[in-house]
């Protein structure tokens, strides 16, 4: 390179410049010329093969190269308008690499909902239908219809959200809305609408006015069941509940059933799973007690039965509710339910 050619590429770049006419082609100009691989830059790397005795002239005369062309750009700049601003120039440079983001699997279901999904198809492979209910619900489905009584705690406003009907709706004038607290509306509509036999599950998403902590959220998924038909017995619940664990937790566990209460069912049990990590010996994840909870259930009240029209005396069914957080926090030894919910990409990558 000699001084010839440095000043060729001067009187060429000038000339340049003063051709430009937009944003657009002030923008190609500076990539061109004025970034770390432009032209001016490549110009200094090729100081290297100047013999010794010429660099310090050579050198002298870049700088002067630079700074003339970066002076004169800035006036082409300013006399344009132009919207490339000293400061956007300086912190974002378009010939940097893009920085890549380490994707092991590019784009997959979320934990909770690969859960829900694998939980249908075993419901569906035994012969269940999959039904759909209302996120805002009334006081009759969620609560009344369901045995709950006019006084039950649930009914109150520290467990439960309410929604009011319209937007003038002053308390007292009708019953307000809510968001349902458990999928076992579902239920209500489904009886309500379906003469027996029903054969059905309902998954969805529902609300719980409570504090946030690492055991429980104020939205979350539950899936709920039921059958109704002739002669369906807790037998019949038995036996769909322990070919339902044997498949999603593993086909040696075992279930065990514990009496319990809930007021739409009669009697109710809570069902567990032998731990499908320690086989029933005590680890983690099963806190030492060999069995992991799964699922509440129970045969369904004839109070519920006759409040949707069907004849207890002619039909008997099972129901049962599971939290499928608390399922995928058990199938994945999650132990924070936020976790989910955060979208920390650290997490999600892992399922
Ligand atoms: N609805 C109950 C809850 O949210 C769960 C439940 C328990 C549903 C027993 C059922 C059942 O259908 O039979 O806690």
């Amino acid at each position: 390179m000699t001084l010839n050619e440095i000043s060729s590429v001067r009187e060429k770049l000038l000339a340049d410049l003063d051709t430009l006419t937009g944003a657009d082609q002030l923008v190609a100009f500076q990539l061109a010329h004025l970034t770390r691989k432009g032209t001016i830059a490549s110009m200094f790397d090729q100081l290297r093969d100047v013999p010794k005795e010429e660099k310090p002239f050579a050198g002298k005369e870049l700088n002067a190269l630079r700074q003339l062309v970066e002076e004169r750009y800035k006036e082409k700049e300013s006399l344009l308008g132009a919207t490339t601003s000293a400061s956007t120039r300086s912190t974002i440079d378009l010939t940097m690499p893009a920085r890549t983001v380490p994707v092991t699997s590019p784009g997959h279901e979320h934990p909770l909902m690969k859960t829900l999904n694998e939980m249908i198809s075993i419901f569906e492979r035994l012969g269940f239908a999959v039904e759909y209910g209302p996120e805002v619900e009334d006081d009759e489905h969620n609560f009344g219809k369901l045995n709950f009584a006019p006084d039950h705690p649930a009914r109150d406003m520290q467990d439960t959200f309410f929604v009011k009907p319209s937007a003038d709706w002053k308390a007292g004038e009708t019953a307000p809305l809510l968001l349902r607290t458990h999928t076992s509306p579902v239920q209500i509509r489904l009886m309500e609408r379906q003469a027996p036999p029903i054969r059905a599950i309902m998954p969805g998403r529902v609300y719980r006015n409570e504090a946030i902590s690492a055991r429980s959220g104020v939205a979350f998924f539950q899936l709920e069941g039921l059958v109704i038909d002739k002669g369906v017995s807790m037998a019949d619940l038995k036996g769909v509940l322990l070919s339902f664990a044997r498949q999603f937790f593993g086909s040696d566990v075992k279930i065990r059933l514990r009496p319990s209460f809930f007021p739409f069912t009669e009697p109710s049990a809570e069902v567990d799973v032998s731990c499908y990590i320690c086989g029933g010996k005590g680890c983690r994840v099963c806190k030492n007690s060999g069995w992991l909870e799964i699922v509440g259930s129970g045969m369904v009240h004839p109070n519920v039965l006759t409040a949707c029209g069907i004849d207890p005396e002619i039909y008997t069914g099972y129901a049962f509710g599971f939290g499928i957080d608390r399922t995928a926090m058990m199938r994945y030894g999650v132990s924070d339910i936020r976790d989910f919910f955060e979208n920390d990409y650290r997490f999600l990558e892992q399922f």
